[in-house]
């Protein structure tokens, strides 16, 4: 089935036609600035217009969106307006689109997409996606089943909120080499390992991407990779879980 899948970030919304039986994207990725204000209003438009750049009509659209979600609703908004708590995001993309919407975490949407289709296929026990971005997300599957919403970005590290210690924007306020930064993923990764004691962790954002900076500072002995899908994962996994959400209420 096709999907437009669209991933919500602070600063990018992103998206693309997605071929859910293969998990490929199909056409061109789009990407358009998030609007600053991040409204629902703001972002209803900058969806609507890269809706109308792919082309897409009446089709459905899944929406990877940085924050809890709900039977379609945000619950919290770290890295988007506030105003989004209590409004349904299903709704209100889905009024500015004219299409069917089904939202999810951003980062339950990558790690659907990775043990899908990426480096997590197949594998069983309790494994992590940690999208390292704005924020970090944090995505949960035990035996290959999803535990939504888990928001691992938000622990206590340092006597800072984790993600503000260590997220990819850490990294570019602090000004931090690769090897700081590493040291401070290797913190988070530890406070993980102690609270859940993972069989594998796969690492999201477009930062997995220079895995080799800092790959050699996490010491941490846990199984730690790089997830394969890179930054398309949000993606692909917004538009597999609409795919599946729709088939299980039809
Ligand atoms: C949000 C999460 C989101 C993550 C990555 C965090 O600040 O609370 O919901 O998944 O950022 O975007």
């Amino acid at each position: 089935m096709k999907v437009l899948g669209i991933d919500i970030g602070a600063s990018g919304v992103k998206g693309a036609i997605v071929d859910t039986e293969k998990g490929e994207m199909i056409s061109e990725r789009i990407r358009l600035e998030t609007p600053q204000p991040a409204t629902p209003e703001a972002v209803a438009k900058t969806v609507k217009e890269l809706a109308k750049q792919i082309g897409w009509k009446d089709g459905l659209i899944g929406v990877g969106f940085p924050a809890i979600v709900k039977k379609g609703v945000a619950h919290s908004a770290a890295n988007i307006d506030e105003s989004w708590i209590g409004t349904s995001i299903s709704e209100t993309l889905s009024k500015a689109t004219n299409c069917p919407v089904v939202a999810v975490n951003d980062a339950d949407a990558a790690g659907i997409a990775a043990v899908k289709f990426g480096a997590g296929k197949g594998e069983d026990g309790v494994v992590f996606l940690i999208t390292l971005g704005s924020g970090i997300g944090s995505a949960l599957f035990l035996d290959g089943e999803l535990v939504p919403n888990t928001e691992l970005g938000h622990f206590q590290l340092e006597g800072m909120v984790a993600e503000h210690y260590a997220s990819n924007n850490a990294r570019k306020k602090f000004d931090l080499s690769w090897e700081e930064w590493g040291k401070r993923l290797n913190k988070y990764l530890k406070s993980l390992n102690r609270l859940f004691s993972p069989d594998l962790v796969l690492l999201g954002g477009g930062v997995s991407k220079k895995f080799e900076k800092y790959g050699e500072y996490l010491t941490v002995k846990m199984n730690v990779k790089a997830a394969e899908l890179r930054n398309d994962a949000g993606i692909i996994g917004a538009a597999y879980h609409a795919k599946s959400k729709m088939r299980k209420s039809s």
